[in-house]
């Protein structure tokens, strides 16, 4: 039975939700030690006041946050099993098949245990409803591939896995425990932007909008605050358009590839989401197979692309055609591999072979400058995952994907921007030993930074699906009797 009797704001009021940040810190401190994870606005977030009538379940939502509870109850018990000095092997068997061992596992994860046990209680209850409101192109849409990929292959995999097919959507509300705007931010500016313009107050309201219509048409948006539901984009005016709803951008999970920790971008709430440029909509023909050892990478590190924004710019005037035999650096005027070796028309060659000759050049070095460009996110990171090839970030503020599970140290090398002069130095200075070991860390996480078509255990899909109820576990809707509901 509804609820039918309470007026709108009075049941706002009375059902509110509650961040228990200060308790829940512990989880995600503790457990998988987000940096930067944070206290919420306490004036933006909604009041706690209700907290000690906790527990009288209504009949509208008889299990979720007892779901919850025992998920973050089981997640803690496996965390203690790490930090036990006998850690059990069954996450190793479960990561990798038996010939995985946990020294590895914990090098790479930030507690092995603690994760599998995260995403495995994640599979067994995690239900996300998708609000139905609205229409392709905007709604319900995304672009499947180039740069952007990401926005619509979550949108298309998401809203698939859909009853009657096993998955992680469900057409009740009721029993959902996040809640997903299914807007494209790719599309917005594609339709709503008037070229050159600069405006964006377009996306800004096409969000307000969306968020109006799901808030007044259903009782979960007040209930929270906008707190249990999550957008997704990976456009660089991402961050921008959720700002169209002020609750979205303080409370809502906003899921972006544009995740700069000095533009908003708080890691203990938002989701960072890697960047994965499938050209033709499928992964490199190029990155597919095996990947060379490091004999056969003479490089040291390699770079190629545009001067876009100040870091490419310190990086191009430093290392741009200085040492080409061991650091080849190019501003796109990349040398053939594949052809005559003539490299004056490079910019005429076919846009295939100039893929091919860059990832040639990814697979012949051991590690890949991946620097920030008009935006902190790079697709060179995924690309360098695949070609066995160390990334080596290079920016300021950025937090990369997955890193409240992920030892990023493990198979990446973080260089301050204030150090690009340095950056050969930097690499060199890496003995052989660790360098064998980061590609180990790359071999690994491959996994997680591969899109898969239908999504498979543990691939990109639901790492950004897993970050997400991580950060649902960190928040909790208070319970009330609810006078009206039957039950
Ligand atoms: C949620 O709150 C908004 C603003 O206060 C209000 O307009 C809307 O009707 C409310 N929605 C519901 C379902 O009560
Ligand atoms: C909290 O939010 C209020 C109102 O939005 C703002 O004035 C204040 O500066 C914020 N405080 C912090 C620490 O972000
Ligand atoms: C871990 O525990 C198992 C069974 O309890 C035991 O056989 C094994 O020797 C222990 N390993 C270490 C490294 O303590
Ligand atoms: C190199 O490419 C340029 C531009 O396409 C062409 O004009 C030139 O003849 C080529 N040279 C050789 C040796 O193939
Ligand atoms: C991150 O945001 C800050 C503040 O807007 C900006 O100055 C900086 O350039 C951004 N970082 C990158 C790499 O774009």
């Amino acid at each position: 039975m509804r609820m039918a009797a309470a007026a709108p704001a009075a049941a706002a009021a009375r059902l509110r939700a509650v961040a228990l940040w200060a308790a829940l810190l512990v989880l995600v401190v503790g457990v998988f030690s987000v940096s930067g994870a944070e206290v919420p606005n306490s004036s933006s977030s909604p009041s706690s006041s209700h907290l000690g009538q906790q527990g009288a379940f209504t009949s509208r939502r008889p299990s979720v946050e007892r779901e919850l509870d025992a998920a973050r109850a089981a997640i803690r018990r496996a965390a203690r099993l790490h930090r036990g000095s006998n850690a059990s092997s069954a996450p190793g068997r479960w990561f990798r098949g038996d010939d995985v061992d946990y020294a590895l596992l914990a090098r790479v994860y930030r507690n092995p245990a603690a994760f599998h046990r995260s995403y495995v209680e994640m599979e067994r209850r995690f239900k996300v409803y998708v609000y139905t409101e609205g229409e392709p192109p905007i709604l319900h849409a995304g672009p499947c591939k180039n740069i952007y990929t990401i926005e619509g292959r979550f949108i298309e995999q998401l809203e698939l896995l859909a009853p009657p097919a096993a998955g992680v959507r469900t057409w009740d509300p009721d029993r959902a425990h996040a809640f997903f705007l299914p807007f494209s931010v790719v599309q917005m500016v594609h339709f709503a932007y008037r070229p050159l313009s600069y405006d964006r107050a377009p996306l800004l309201s096409l969000v307000r909008d969306y968020v109006r219509v799901v808030a007044s048409r259903h009782p979960f948006w007040n209930r929270s605050a906008g707190a249990d539901h999550f957008m997704l984009s990976c456009h660089d005016w991402g961050p921008d358009a959720s700002k169209g709803d002020p609750e979205l951008y303080a409370n809502g999970i906003r899921a972006l590839c544009n995740a700069n920790t000095s533009e908003g971008f708080r890691p203990g709430k938002d989701v960072s989401i890697p960047e994965i440029n499938l050209y033709d909509g499928d992964t490199p023909r190029q990155l597919l197979g095996p990947s060379p050892g490091l004999s056969a990478r003479p490089y040291l590190a390699f770079f190629a692309g545009g001067r876009h924004g100040h870091v490419r710019d310190l990086l191009l005037r430093h290392w741009k055609g200085r040492d080409p035999a061991t650091f080849p650096v190019y501003e796109y005027d990349l040398p053939s591999t594949t052809g005559n070796g003539n490299s004056s028309g490079s910019h005429n060659r076919r846009g295939r072979d100039r893929q091919s000759d860059y990832f040639a050049y990814m697979h012949r070095s051991r590690f890949c400058l991946c620097p920030s460009g008009h935006e902190v996110a790079s697709p060179r990171v995924v690309e360098a995952i695949h070609a066995g090839c160390v990334p080596v970030l290079v920016s300021g503020g950025y937090a990369p994907p997955f890193a409240d599970v992920l030892r990023w140290e493990s198979f990446s090398v973080s260089v301050p921007v204030a150090d690009i002069p340095r950056l050969k130095e930097v690499l060199e200075g890496i003995p052989t030993a660790e360098v064998e070991r980061l590609r180990d860390g790359v071999r690994l996480v491959k996994r997680h930074f591969t899109l898969r078509q239908p999504p498979e255990r543990l691939d990109m899909f639901h790492m950004i699906l897993h970050s997400v109820w991580l950060r649902r576990l960190n928040f909790r809707l208070d319970h009330y009797p609810v006078q009206n509901s039957v039950g």
